[in-house]
């Protein structure tokens, strides 16, 4: 089927409609029994050949044919990769599109804040919505595979693609990834990444990653483990290699963890070549689809099959799980209620703005110098006011119909405020001093961080740090607007400067949502899904050029207490401009089994002078563990809304057994029976938060 001719009629009401996967089973006449029975009666109807070319990727079109839309009948249909599907018996092609941000590959659909950003929500329905909204798209272009989300966990802040994945804590990053999952697959197979301990850019495809099993279990997979909770359909193996073979080819990785250990039904797919050197090995380790071409898979697979190298069984196991999810998501009547006019429409564009705004995190507001209200004149400073600044350019790169940059955004939101612009140095004084107040916009572009290529430093250029220490020394209501994918440190400037805002990469509403902050038409509400240090030494070296390197210990916020260390800005904190105050903190319990559930509730209360949202952390403290653990833990965290003066119930269902640690002695997860502390509050910090404990023990 040619892509071209795929023009949708029928309009769909409410592209963000959900359509439960039940549906779709349901529409294809096929789900559960029913389903296994009808692919065990095709498997003996396919060839060995044709098997094989369903776990063999073909290349999809390149980008440069999809920009300019020379789509080479027969070969990629505009496609990242798809297969060839078998007409005959009615297999369909598995068709996949990126990314993370929203449908790449040059279509001009919504790009939405980066995945660090839409982290920075604390707000899983709403990335329930941006994942339908992008799985829509996705199915709207003829695609029934998203590769997304993204959830590498973020181990240090110079990795290159900090920006696609959620940020840094495993329970976070579950949540936030499941829900993504849930709504693209309202629609299409969604594909959670890169798994697992992707953590380096420069050395991806070479790095072999040592982690003990405990590591492995505990911090570096527990979230894909939410995403198969969530029905994930598929999941993508990463380059690297993990204690020897590559993820892609890692037996104990994808067939004992992923599929024995977690029941995983769906199929795992290779990233994009070089992601396994065994065709026969990762047959064996349970590698389903080799993408984008089956360099290791195809001819060479089958004359392994033939000599008997690899097992037919391996072969059936890897179809199986295709069919099954194929069969899942694409019914007879697939093309059906889909149009192409809802792709980056209003909907879409105006869910992209609503994220953006919930996205940005106020980290200092001395002297209340935002919003900018009461003002006639703002200067703007910094090149990337008015950049193109949507994130990076590799796989994750989204091409919009529109973009509003930060620039556009204040020229269409700051009525009757008098704008001055400079990008240089040379004029900032002179407008920073004659203007009521001053916003400089600095941080990062696709050049400083992105897919292949690490992060070099932490900090800003020494142009921006000029051109921020001169804005501030010219006008004291001086705010910074940081824009970048990751934790930025900002020795040597930021004590000058009153007011800061981060505001990640914030997509194609990014200039609209970022100017009504700024000037009080909405107030900021997003809290940082990373620690943001004072300066790069606090950290363990970034080790992006290593052959092998070995992650242990701790990361992040749980490192910053472990090492008793003070950051800059620490996990979970954002301000708003009004106030809210915790209080009332109740357990239901002294005691609960080790089968048992502690609920804890705290009240929050807004006690300033206008409406806001604020996220409630709980998390959990081992103080009598016998094994190393962190200081404290997330594990649960809830966003509300509140109106002046109003208080609200919060309330979190903690199990015993998301207390436990994997006893790699026993191979099996143990909960500890000791005295445990709850902690609940609007950030990381320990002054912020309320302290309740309670025991573990019996049963
Ligand atoms: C890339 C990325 C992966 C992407 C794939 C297809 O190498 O690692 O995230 O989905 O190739 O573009």
């Amino acid at each position: 089927m040619d892509r071209r001719k795929f023009v949708k009629t029928t309009a769909v009401a409410g592209a963000i409609a959900a359509v439960p996967n039940s549906v779709w089973s349901a529409l294809s006449g096929l789900g559960g029994d029913e389903l296994e029975r009808k692919i065990k009666g095709l498997l003996p109807q396919l060839s060995l050949d044709e098997k094989i070319s369903l776990m063999s990727g073909v290349l999809g079109n390149t980008a440069k044919e999809i920009a300019t839309g020379a789509f080479r009948p027969g070969q990629g249909h505009g496609y990242t990769g798809y297969t060839v599907g078998v007409e005959r018996l009615g297999i369909p092609q598995v068709k996949c599109l990126d990314g993370p941000r929203g449908v790449g590959f040059f279509y001009k659909t919504t790009c939405f804040p980066v995945g660090i950003g839409r982290g920075a929500t604390f707000d899983p329905a709403l990335e329930e919505k941006v994942g339908a909204a992008a799985g829509y798209e996705t199915r709207a272009l003829g695609a029934n595979m998203l590769l997304a989300p993204c959830i590498n966990l973020l181990w240090h802040p110079r990795w290159g693609r900090a920006q696609e994945s959620y940020g840094e804590d495993t329970h976070h990053l579950g949540m936030m990834g499941a829900a993504f999952t849930r709504g693209v697959q309202q629609h299409v197979m969604a594909c959670p990444k890169h798994y697992a301990v992707n953590n380096v850019e420069d050395t991806r495809t070479t790095v072999d990653a040592v982690v003990d099993e405990r590591m492995l279990r505990e911090v570096f997979t527990p979230h894909f483990h939410k995403c198969i909770e969530a029905q994930a359909a598929t999941v993508m193996s990463s380059y690297n290699h993990l204690n020897g073979p590559k993820a892609g080819q890692n037996k104990h990785l994808i067939r004992e963890i992923l599929k024995q250990d977690w029941g995983f039904d769906g199929f795992v797919v290779s990233d994009w070549g070089s992601a396994m050197d065994d065709g026969v090995q990762a047959a064996n380790a349970g590698l389903d689809l080799e993408m984008p071409t089956g360099k290791f898979y195809g001819a060479k697979l089958k004359a392994a099959v033939d000599e008997g190298k690899a097992p037919v069984a391996a072969i059936d196991e890897a179809v199986t799980r295709m069919l099954r999810q194929l069969f899942r998501f694409v019914g007879p009547d697939y093309d059906q209620g889909y149009t192409q006019k809802n792709i980056a429409g209003p909907e879409h564009t105006a869910l992209a703005r609503e994220v953006a705004r919930k996205s940005m995190v106020l980290l200092k507001n001395e002297g209340q110098v935002l919003p900018f209200t009461g003002i006639k004149s703002l200067a703007v400073l910094g090149r990337l006011a008015e950049q193109d600044n949507l994130g990076d350019h590799g796989s994750s790169r989204v091409t919009p119909p529109y973009k509003v940059t930060i620039l556009q955004g204040l020229k269409k939101n700051a009525s009757g405020i008098k704008l001055s612009y400079s990008a240089s140095a040379t004029e900032a004084e002179a407008l920073a001093k004659n203007a009521d107040a001053v916003v400089v916009i600095a941080g990062l572009d696709f050049n400083d961080e992105g897919e292949g290529h690490d992060r070099k430093v932490m900090g800003l250029s020494e142009e921006q740090i000029e051109l921020i220490k001169t804005a501030a020394a010219a006008n004291k209501r001086c705010a910074v607007v940081l824009v970048g994918g990751s934790a930025i440190t900002m020795e040597g400037w930021v004590e000058q400067v009153p007011a800061l805002l981060m505001a990640w990469y914030p997509g194609m509403e990014g200039g609209n949502a970022l100017a009504e902050i700024l000037l009080g038409q909405a107030n900021p509400s997003g809290k940082l899904p990373i620690v943001f240090p004072q300066r790069e030494d606090q950290l363990f070296p970034f080790e992006n050029k290593a052959a092998k390197v070995e992650y242990k210990g701790f990361h992040g916020y749980r490192w910053f207490e472990n090492k008793g260390l003070k950051p800059l800005f620490p996990f979970g904190f954002g301000l708003s401009y009004t106030e809210f105050k915790f209080g009332n903190l109740k357990l239901s319990g002294k005691s609960i089994p080790k089968s048992g559930k502690l609920t804890v509730s705290v009240d929050v209360a807004n006690i300033g002078e206008r409406a806001g949202e604020e996220v409630a952390q709980l998390y959990v403290g081992y103080p009598g563990s016998v094994v190393e653990r962190p200081v404290k833990e997330l594990k649960g965290f809830q966003r509300i809304a509140l109106d002046p003066g109003q208080t609200k119930t919060v309330t979190f269902e903690l199990s015993a057994r998301d207390l436990a640690y994997y006893d790699t002695v026993k191979s099996a997860w143990q909960v500890e029976e000791s005295g445990y502390n709850v902690y609940v509050g609007p950030s990381s910090l320990k002054e912020d938060l309320l302290m309740g404990s309670f025991k573990v023990s019996g049963a």
